[in-house]
């Protein structure tokens, strides 16, 4: 069952989020916290426990993320709107079983007509998540790096509605 995220769900995502790094970033739990509070839609997907979560911010956030700000200068200087997934896991032992998936599905579901945004690890490579994202449509916008790291931006443009029988 995919539901909205709730305080009370704040230790098993917090164990979820830590057990992915470095393919998701480090926190903890007073960050992730402030990263609920901040986010747009925060959504887990819970069986007996907690299998996954997704955070997603709007634009207009103070969160101060550089790719998620590298996002939002594009937004500034292009007026491309978008929705910048911070960060999506899924429990080590429920991993590729579509959870990731039907997170995304409820996304495009609850943002119709966004664009959506995010970023992969290519140094380190996160080959996993890299065809993960292909697969839902996300292409390569550009890359930025530090620190002997790279992420490639990546984006989800929205799917035009067909009018060939209109
Ligand atoms: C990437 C991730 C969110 C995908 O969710 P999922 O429920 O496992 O994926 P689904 O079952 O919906 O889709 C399967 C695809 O996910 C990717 N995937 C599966 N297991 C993965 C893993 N351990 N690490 C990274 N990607 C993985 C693969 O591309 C797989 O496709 P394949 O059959 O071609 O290998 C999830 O695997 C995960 O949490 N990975 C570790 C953290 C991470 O990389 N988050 C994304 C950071 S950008």
């Amino acid at each position: 069952m995919i539901r909205p995220l709730e305080p009370r769900d704040l230790p098993a995502v917090f164990a979820i989020n830590q057990a992915n790094r470095p393919a998701v970033g480090d926190l903890d739990e007073a960050w992730l916290a402030q990263l609920v509070e901040w986010a747009d839609l925060a959504l887990v997907v819970e069986s007996e426990q907690i299998d996954a979560f997704l955070l997603v911010m709007a634009p207009g956030s103070p969160y101060p993320s550089p790719n998620y700000r590298w996002f939002e200068r594009r937004r500034e200087a292009s007026g491309e709107d978008h929705v910048y997934v911070d960060r999506i896991a899924v429990r080590h032992r429920a991993q590729n079983q579509r959870l990731g998936s039907a997170l995304y599905e409820e996304l495009f579901r609850l943002r119709p007509g966004r664009p959506v945004s995010c970023e992969v690890n290519v140094r380190p490579m996160n080959a996993g998540s890299l065809r993960f994202h292909e697969r839902h449509g996300f292409g390569e916008v550009g890359q930025q790096g530090a620190n002997g790291k790279t992420v490639a931006m990546l984006l989800r443009k929205p799917v035009e509605p067909d009018h060939r029988n209109r």
